[in-house]
């Protein structure tokens, strides 16, 4: 579902009453982020509006607008804010310990984020992660079929999987290898993943486990820390949602620095999740995605 701007021409005849947080002008020329086939039920074309329709200007609230057939706005009312976001399915990729996945698991039980783990996807069946997912009776799905792994499935049967579950966002938490073009295309805009430094710099290919850290710390640099970015066809370079920040000690090992930055990744992974799941994600014009503020809707983070 992209987001689009739509311009409504505003008459300056016509008394437009708009929400006090809305940031736009009553007048002129409006802009408002719209998303026509999830949230508004209104065909967007670029010259011909409906009649009558209700704009989503943020996570909570709307505007109904009734519109000549050119755009022009004829009058302009705000609605109430709308009901609870849905519970999401989420499938979680993991080849080792699997800790952010566990932190993940836990918020969804006790209702910090709104969703529930429905499968675990992994490439080495004897992982942390798949036998926490065993003990807490959530499905583990072999991926992909390998010469070490000839259970594992193809990209074909993992879509087919996955689909079952009817998931809606997929997690990869510590997964170590690269996701297959059927997925990225399936799920546009809703695979994330995780990486232990602050992206661009210290990440592709080879860009992994302790190897990251020791770079940090060879490079000099005084910060690290989290990325969490969506996942396009390669390596690390999906559009960067939300990071966090950890100081580079003067001494420190790259085992000290890690388990710094893994304990920011377990909290900014859960606060990700649980705006991903409460559909707190906005994309701005450039494609840079943003998440809105639970508290205030016109702040992003
Ligand atoms: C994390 O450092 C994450 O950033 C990276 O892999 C590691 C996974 O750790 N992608 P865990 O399995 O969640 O403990």
């Amino acid at each position: 579902m992209v987001a689009q701007s739509l311009h409504l021409r505003v008459s300056p005849s016509v008394s437009v009453s708009l929400p006090k947080d809305f940031k736009g002008s009553s007048f002129g020329s409006l802009t408002l982020f719209v998303q026509p086939t999830k949230w508004n039920p209104i065909v967007v074309s670029p010259t011909h509006y409906q009649a009558s329709c209700r704009l989503r200007y943020n996570a909570r609230h709307f505007l109904y607008a009734q519109t000549a057939h050119n755009g022009e706005v004829l009058s302009m009312d705000s609605g109430e804010p709308e009901s609870k976001p849905r519970r999401k399915s989420l499938a979680v990729f993991v080849s080792g310990g699997g800790s952010n996945f566990k932190s993940i698991h836990l918020a969804t039980l006790n209702g910090a984020v709104l969703g529930d783990v429905v499968v675990l996807v992994t490439n080495k069946r004897d992982c942390g992660g798949a036998a926490y997912a065993r003990d807490n009776s959530i499905p583990v799905v072999l991926f992909p079929r390998s010469k070490e792994e000839p259970e594992g499935l193809s990209a074909d049967d993992l879509v087919t999987i996955l689909r079952k579950f009817k998931v809606d966002f997929t997690l990869l938490a510590g997964y170590l290898k690269l996701i297959p073009v059927e997925l990225v295309r399936e799920y546009p805009k809703r695979i994330l993943n995780i990486h232990p430094s602050l992206l661009p710099a210290f990440g592709g290919k080879g860009y992994y486990g302790m190897k990251v850290h020791k770079a940090v710390i060879a490079s000099g640099a005084r910060y690290s820390g989290p990325t969490i970015h969506f996942v396009d066809e390669q390596y690390d370079t999906g559009k960067i949602l939300a990071q966090r920040v950890v100081p580079v000690c003067a001494f420190d090992t790259p085992e000290e620095l890690a388990a710094r930055v893994l304990h920011e990744e377990h909290r900014l992974y859960v606060d990700v999740v649980a705006a991903l799941c409460e559909d707190r994600i906005t994309w701005r014009d450039d494609g840079v995605p943003l998440i809105q503020s639970k508290e205030d809707p016109n702040q992003y983070c």
